[in-house]
């Protein structure tokens, strides 16, 4: 099966793309790489030694969106193209509008003119907004805080109400949580461009001395040491669900929680990132981030029930895969400062077939 995989380059992606192929799909990702670099396709290939088709596009250019749709006998789309960083959505809302938006209606025309009827959507556990966690599919929305959260809330009526007027389209609502953690080869990982916004990369970046201490927004939430509570799960186990919902498709829309249902706090992952790599992470209390709740988790149990999907890596593995990926980071920037500087090449190189047809700074 032939699977389209909006924003394969980034995070996310990448390791689903791995999980596909290793699954044994066919994956052909378009991104424009406003958040990643093709070289990650290129760690992606030398994991799993198979091909990856890449187009270097914007998934808002409908031109170019068709032109992949035209080429390739498309099964299914795996749409994870997306801007993502809350606080940047606060200063430019119309940024975040456009292209998260924008992106699903494209790609969803695409499918409707191509007949590909097969759609999984990364959303994410902001939709909850304020409900009391753990957060249950069939809740009722709140707003979110937001316009990064308020795109994903939307993207999700959209496409509901699409699937209604579309007989035998297969519409999944993937409600994320807080993906950490790396491929184990170390190959590919999270890769945050300037200072990071979330936790983990926050704590990595500390643990290598790029910061010396690690601010704890808030110790007196109702919580089990005052810090916010969060749902992290391994970004492999997490690839793995997309491979799930792909092998139990079901008609109509579906919604599923990918989370491990464990509620850690700020706290404890710090602990556990020490002990798990024999590191001390500093750290002071601050005030609370405006917008942050105290608990976020899941309620898992729905994907384990439909999709025999469970996470599998526990907490340990995600601190210590986060910190190999980080280590050998470091160890290949220090090597490329030692080398002569050479032109960056933003272009994949894997064969005429591969290359990209459009480029995002055109
Ligand atoms: P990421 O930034 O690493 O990956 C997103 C990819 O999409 C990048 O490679 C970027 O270059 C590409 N992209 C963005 N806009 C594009 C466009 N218009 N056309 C083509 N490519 C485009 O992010 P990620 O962490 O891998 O997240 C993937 C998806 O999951 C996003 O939609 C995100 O909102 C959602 N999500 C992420 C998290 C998280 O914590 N990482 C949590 C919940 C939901
Ligand atoms: C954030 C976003 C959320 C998004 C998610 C995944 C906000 C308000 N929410 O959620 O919409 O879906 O990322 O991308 O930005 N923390 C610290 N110090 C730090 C960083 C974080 O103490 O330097 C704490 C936070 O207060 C929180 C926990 O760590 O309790 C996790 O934070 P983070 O990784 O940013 O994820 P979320 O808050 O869940």
């Amino acid at each position: 099966m032939n699977i389209l995989v909006t924003g394969g380059a980034g995070y996310i992606g990448s390791h689903t793309c791995v999980a596909l192929q290793e699954a044994g799909y066919s994956v052909i990702v378009a991104d424009n790489l406003c958040n990643s670099k093709a070289e990650t396709l290129e760690q992606v290939k030398q994991i799993t030694n198979k091909e990856v088709t890449f187009y270097q596009i914007d998934v808002t250019d409908e031109v170019a969106v068709e032109t992949i749709f035209s080429k390739h006998q498309l099964d299914g789309v795996i749409h994870f193209a997306g801007l993502k960083a809350v606080s940047e959505s606060v200063e430019k809302p119309l940024a975040y509008y456009y292209n998260n938006i924008v992106s699903t209606m494209v790609l969803s025309k695409a499918c409707q003119k191509y007949g590909v009827k097969r759609f999984v959507f990364s959303s994410s556990a902001t939709v909850y907004g304020e409900n009391k966690a753990p957060f249950v599919e069939t809740m009722t929305l709140l707003p979110t805080t937001n316009p990064y959260g308020e795109t994903k809330a939307i993207s999700e009526r959209i496409l509901t109400d699409i699937a209604k007027v579309n007989p035998g389209w297969s519409v999944t609502l993937l409600r994320y949580f807080n993906p950490v953690g790396a491929h184990e080869s170390g190959l590919i990982g999270e890769t945050p461009s300037g200072i990071p916004n979330n936790l983990m990369p926050y704590i990595t970046q500390v643990a290598k001395g790029k910061l010396d201490k690690l601010r704890v927004f808030g110790n007196d939430y109702p919580t089990v040491d005052g810090t916010g509570i969060r749902d992290y799960i391994h970004v492999r186990d997490l690839a793995e669900g997309h491979v799930a919902v792909l092998d139990n498709l079901t008609d109509g829309v579906n919604i599923y929680n990918l989370g491990t249902s464990q509620g850690i706090s700020v706290l404890q992952l710090i602990r556990t990132f020490e002990e798990a790599n024999g590191i001390d992470v500093p750290y002071e209390i601050v005030a609370r981030r405006p917008g942050d709740l105290a608990e976020c988790y899941a309620d898992a149990s729905k994907a384990e029930r439909e999709l025999g999907w469970t996470a599998k890596r526990n907490l340990v593995d995600m601190c210590r895969d986060a910190w190999r990926f980080e280590s050998r980071m470091m160890l290949k920037r220090r090597k490329n400062s030692d080398s002569k500087p050479s032109k960056s090449n933003t272009r994949p190189e894997i064969g005429k077939e591969n290359m990209p047809l459009y480029d995002c700074e055109e």
